[in-house]
């Protein structure tokens, strides 16, 4: 059976109540033993629930599901360097979030939890509460203010109770906290059962490339719920001796919001509090990440860096997608900025992996200004 641990003090929690933290105050981990059986697998329909042994939700009865996931990896030729991108804007809800979703808000019913609180600057929020309103179970989803309003319309559409916090990220995350006290943090940033989602991200991957791991992935990061998920999921394979490689993990910030960029260059451990601008990346605004050290880390075991990209990138790199069919989010253009970025100092042969996280639809009024 599986039980929450802390990394930082290296405590045991049985998975019940409302426990969202370690009493020292540090984010919780899962302990967890996945399985992958192969010829089982290979015998499933193609949605993220195919790697079932290597999820925690024990009982099938459980699994809420809108057969998501085994997204298309498609092989692009970018600035003359061949690269794949992982097409994850194709989820219910329109972004990755929903591989965290399904896996957390599953969790959530196998619990028999009836509310839960959210924050998140959109797209989290959207896909707990699509979940939710498949499960009816009742959420709250807090955002900031400036939350472009196709993903408020998106929230409310699913029946979640939105509440719009003025301010910061930060604030907006200050808020679902006082209401986390009464109510089941269903956090994506917190909660594990999240990440134990997004790492079906690197099960697909692998089993896209037949078996075998790229060389590098270039990931959006702010809260870093895609790149932990990748890592945690590439180093289960690893585990499991389906690979013997892990990808270098480079993330991508918003120069005006690089909290890990700088700590990365710094070789701090943990980032240290930033002055942050906007930023139309609104995905990756996150002036303090809560597995900010866990993320460092990540990045550095692989050989892995930080690129900070600026925002007169991110327009170029949205029309650039466009013209090739793919009408992305800006968080998600800034991801590309910062893969020509990264290919231009890389030999030909390097295997690349990156990825189209957020679907445009969401914030064209921000795009309609680039
Ligand atoms: C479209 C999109 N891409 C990437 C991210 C970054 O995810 P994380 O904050 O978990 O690193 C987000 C987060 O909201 C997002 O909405
Ligand atoms: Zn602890």
């Amino acid at each position: 059976m599986e039980r929450f641990y802390c990394p930082n003090c290296q405590r045991f929690y049985p998975i019940q109540g409302t426990r969202w933290r370690c009493d020292c105050g540090s984010f919780l981990d899962l302990e967890f033993e996945p399985k992958f059986p192969i010829r089982k697998i290979l015998k499933r329909g193609p949605t993220l629930w195919r790697y079932r042994e290597a999820i925690p939700i024990p009982k099938d009865d459980s699994i809420l599901t809108f057969g998501e996931g085994f997204t298309p990896l498609e092989e692009v030729e970018l600035d003359g360097h061949r690269v794949f991108l992982k097409i994850d804007y194709l989820f219910p809800t329109g972004s990755y979030k929903d591989r965290g979703a399904t896996v957390l808000i599953s969790k959530v019913k196998e619990l028999g939890i009836r509310k839960v609180v959210e924050d998140s600057s959109g797209n989290a929020g959207s896909a707990i509460a699509a979940y939710c309103g498949r499960a009816g179970i009742e959420c709250e989803i807090y955002v900031p203010e400036s939350t472009s309003s196709g993903k408020l319309v998106q929230i409310q559409a699913y029946g979640a109770v939105l509440k719009r916090i003025k301010g910061s990220r930060e604030r907006t995350a200050e808020a679902a906290m006082e209401s986390a006290s009464r109510i089941y943090y269903a956090s994506h940033c917190w909660n594990p059962f999240f990440l134990h989602g997004t790492k079906t991200f690197a099960f697909e991957i692998w089993e896209q490339m037949n078996g075998n791991v790229p060389d590098a992935l270039v990931l959006p990061v702010g809260h870093g719920t895609l790149l932990l998920g990748a890592h945690m999921g590439f180093k289960e394979l690893k585990e499991a001796r389906k690979t013997d490689r892990i990808p270098r993990l480079v993330g991508v910030q918003s120069a005006v919001c690089a909290p890990l960029y700088r700590a990365f260059k710094k070789g701090w451990r943990e980032p240290r509090p930033i002055e942050k601008e906007d930023t139309i990346a609104e995905g990756i605004a996150i002036a303090a990440p809560i597995r900010g050290r866990q993320i460092l880390e990540a990045i550095r075991e692989t050989g892995g860096e930080v690129l900070a990209i600026t925002e007169s990138e991110i327009g170029p790199a949205l029309k650039e997608m466009g013209r090739r069919g793919h009408f992305i989010e800006p968080t998600s253009a800034a991801t590309i900025a910062g893969l020509k970025r990264y290919l231009r100092k890389k030999n030909k042969e390097e295997i690349v992996v990156s990825t189209l996280t957020g679907m445009g639809l969401k914030a064209t009024e921000k795009i309609g200004h680039l």
